[in-house]
């Protein structure tokens, strides 16, 4: 038990996928996973822990926002020994140099946040993934001629703004597309010494707002899924 965790210690695998939403996790774990058990449904913020070609591995949701993936991503690292967690989420596109369905492996996250700064004294607003398991998704990739892009990311605490147009920080690092946990979850990740990755898939066009439909999401999830389950399983 952590404190907003009620999974039992040695209940949750070494590996954690972690979508945003609660339910895109129990999609996963019914549809991919085999043996599967519910270990923690604390605030309906579900994890369940099964088996995916025979490697255990744990799916929960880390919630929205740098604060919530923080507290998740922080209690799984330090109280569960996971050694890795790759977030697999949806992000908007700054232009139409992106398209939708399109699946990036975070190089960096760019952020305002001030969660690295204020937590562990990190600075700057620049965070890289951790670890090996970015490498390991782009090897698993093109072994399964699943194309991704690299690229850098921008992780916003804003989901509605006054202000059109990409903000400052993104433009700064040239952030593709926008989300909201990558940042948080490569803080504690850096702090801890942990591997940390983060897959997107391009959910809406922000310009032309485009976006794919509710009822397309499943289907349009199910490559960065796989590709996270595929990598999962060497690690
Ligand atoms: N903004 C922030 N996060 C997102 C978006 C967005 O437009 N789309 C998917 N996740």
């Amino acid at each position: 038990m952590s404190v907003h965790i009620s999974a039992n210690k040695g209940d949750i695998a070494k590996v954690v996928l972690q979508p945003g939403d609660p339910l895109r996790a129990q999609y996963i774990a019914e549809n991919f996973l085999e043996n599967v058990r519910l270990v923690s449904k604390t605030r309906n913020i579900f994890y369940f822990t099964g088996e995916y070609k025979g490697k255990t591995i744990s799916v929960g949701a880390s919630g929205m926002g740098c604060a919530s993936i923080g507290i998740y991503s922080y209690e799984l690292f330090t109280e569960y020994d996971v050694d890795t967690i790759i977030r697999i989420g949806t992000c908007g596109a700054y232009n139409t140099d992106l398209k939708l369905f399109d699946i990036l492996n975070v190089e960096n996250a760019a952020s305002e946040s001030t969660y690295a700064k204020y937590a562990w004294e990190i600075e700057g607003d620049l965070l890289s993934h951790q670890g090996k398991v970015f490498d390991m998704i782009n090897e698993t990739a093109a072994a399964q001629s699943i194309i991704t892009k690299n690229t850098n990311i921008h992780t916003s605490d804003i989901f509605y703004r006054k202000a059109p147009g990409t903000p400052a920080v993104a433009e700064k690092y040239n952030c593709s597309a926008v989300e909201m946990e990558a940042f948080a979850l490569f803080a504690n990740a850096q702090h801890l010494g942990k591997n940390a990755a983060t897959i997107l898939t391009v959910s809406d066009i922000i310009p032309t707002r485009e976006e794919i439909s509710a009822n397309e999401r499943e289907r349009a999830l199910k490559p960065m899924i796989e590709l996270a389950l595929e990598t999962a399983i060497k690690l």
